[in-house]
């Protein structure tokens, strides 16, 4: 797709709107011979009390333009240039393509973040679903869900310790790829074969990292192993990763302790046990979907029957909190198998469930099918799957505690996790809130340091492959790291 700017808007911000009508799209500067017909021209004016904006959207199918003005507003979040432009945007989407974004042009990942800071009471909720309506052209549900989230977050923020931290620990490792992941995981046996090496580097930057925390003499509020699926690592290397953390940290003061172990087909009743003795208060048992056929179509290399063993073995492992994963819209599943799945959760009554959106990003192998990439954006049932999973969840006394929008979702749809009440994954929602700061290690890993008044957040990036990290090349090394955490916490905190 090729965009012009005319104007003090940000090209960044053109492309998010133009995903919101053209999923998966890409972008070049000029209308070569590889371009797929699609051109957006923007065009914004400043005319002092206000902005006004024109946009032309072009398909190989038509053409669309549409023009907006949006007075200037006293401590308006978002500037009346990039308002008028948004909803002229949005406007000559509309008209081109028959769609109607149900997140308007809010294109932000963490929407309850806007929403969070406004509500006060009932009334100022109201105020809020009112002006996401009116301001970003989000539909009244989309509104709803978002202030109720927000609401459901900020009590439980209230409690929260900011000047505490979360440590999470990444494991980048799968038995073996499914065809929709966008993650950043490693499932060849070469890089398999480095686990063991793996683990003792990152045992050792463990280690390091709790040294920094304590000398820095701050809390770990929580603790979280996620992946790619943790439970790759077999009985005997959990249980020196699980030591290396449970000597260094007593789990009895930590708010939550999670293991994202993931994929059933990785999952004995021996490692369940490991986690629990070594208190673990949450554990992550996936299926995605319940229908065998999708489950074999995007290669998850288990089945619905492996599942069930699987979240059995994990209630008699009694670990308090199982969350379970699903996501709407896979290839091959329409609303009625959907349906069932979602259905039979709630039956199972896992403590959290979280529903996500089928989001294909470049790194999904699912991706570079051009077979794939076309059912689904002639797809129009996962709208209605994400409805049900909503509602089904909401009237069997679960409660939606976080949400967050990836870009290329199907129809730009949302991921929402629901907790009976009590359970919240509270690591959840302290990342995707930013409320204090996640010292991340292991390949892969980010950490993201946060000011106390939540106003300055700085990314330290380390090393993005588990070779690298190995080799300590092409990224930062452990001091380095500890050093821009300190300065961070010397000048900035
Ligand atoms: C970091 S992944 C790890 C989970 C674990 N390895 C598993 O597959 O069960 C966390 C969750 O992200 C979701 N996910 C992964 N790729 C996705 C995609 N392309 N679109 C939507 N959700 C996705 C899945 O629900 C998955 O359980
Ligand atoms: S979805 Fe989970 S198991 Fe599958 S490749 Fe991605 S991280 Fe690994």
């Amino acid at each position: 797709m090729k965009i012009q700017i005319n104007g003090n808007i940000n090209e960044y911000y053109v492309q998010t709107l133009c995903m919101l009508f053209f999923s998966g799209v890409k972008f070049s500067k000029t209308d070569n011979g590889e371009s797929d017909g699609l051109s957006a021209d923007v065009s914004v004016t400043d005319f002092g009390t206000g902005a006004a904006a024109t946009v032309t959207l072009k398909t190989e199918k038509g053409i669309a333009t549409c023009t907006h003005s949006e007075q200037k507003s006293i401590g308006a979040k978002v500037s009346a240039e990039q308002i008028a432009c948004g909803k002229a945007f949005f406007e000559a989407g509309k008209k081109l393509t028959g769609i109607t974004p149900s997140w308007g042009i809010l294109t932000g990942v963490r929407p309850a973040k806007l929403a969070i800071g406004g509500i006060v009471d009932e009334t100022s909720k109201k105020e809020v679903r009112d002006s996401l309506t009116r301001e970003y052209l989000v539909t009244p549900k989309k509104a709803s869900l978002v202030t109720e989230i927000a609401a459901i977050e900020k009590k439980l923020l209230e409690k929260a310790d900011t000047s505490a931290c979360s440590l999470y620990i990444s494991i980048p490792f799968c038995p073996s790829r499914c065809s929709y992941c966008s993650f950043v995981s490693f499932t060849s046996a070469k890089l398999l074969g480095l686990l063991d090496s793996y683990l003792i580097r990152l045992c050792q930057e463990i280690n390091q990292t709790i040294d920094c925390i304590e000398n820095l003499g701050i809390k770990i509020a929580t603790v979280y192993i996620g992946g790619g699926t943790p439970t790759t690592l077999n009985e005997k290397q959990l249980e020196i990763l699980l030591d290396t953390i449970t000597a260094r940290i007593d789990p009895s003061t930590l708010q939550e302790f999670t293991v994202e172990a993931g994929r059933p087909d990785t999952i004995t009743s021996e490692k369940l046990n490991i986690i629990k003795n070594h208190g673990v208060t949450r554990v992550s048992i996936n299926t995605q979907t319940l229908n065998d056929d999708v489950l074999e179509i995007v290669g998850r290399k288990h089945t619905a029957a492996d599942f069930y063993r699987a979240f059995e073995m994990a209630r008699k492992a009694e670990i308090p909190v199982i969350n379970t994963d699903l996501i709407a819209g896979l290839p091959g599943e329409g609303f009625g198998s959907f349906s069932e799945t979602i259905d039979a959760m709630i039956k199972l009554r896992p403590e959290n469930l979280t529903f996500h959106t089928l989001c294909i990003k470049n790194a999904a192998d699912f991706a570079h099918n051009k077979a794939n990439i076309n059912a689904w954006h002639t797809f129009n049932e996962t709208s209605k799957c994400v409805d049900y999973s909503q509602l089904s969840a909401k009237n069997a006394g679960y409660i939606p505690y976080y949400i967050y929008r990836q870009k290329n979702t199907v129809d730009n749809l949302e991921n929402v996790g629901f907790a009976l009440p009590g359970t919240e994954g509270l690591y959840n929602i302290y990342m995707m809130e930013e409320i204090h700061s996640i010292f991340a290690v292991g390949a892969g890993a980010v950490s993201k340091m946060v000011s106390r008044d939540g106003r300055t957040i700085e990314r330290i990036f380390e090393y993005k492959y588990p070779y690298e990290y190995l080799a300590e090349t092409n990224g930062l090394k452990n001091e380095e790291k500890v050093k821009k955490i300190n300065e961070f916490y010397q000048n900035i905190w």
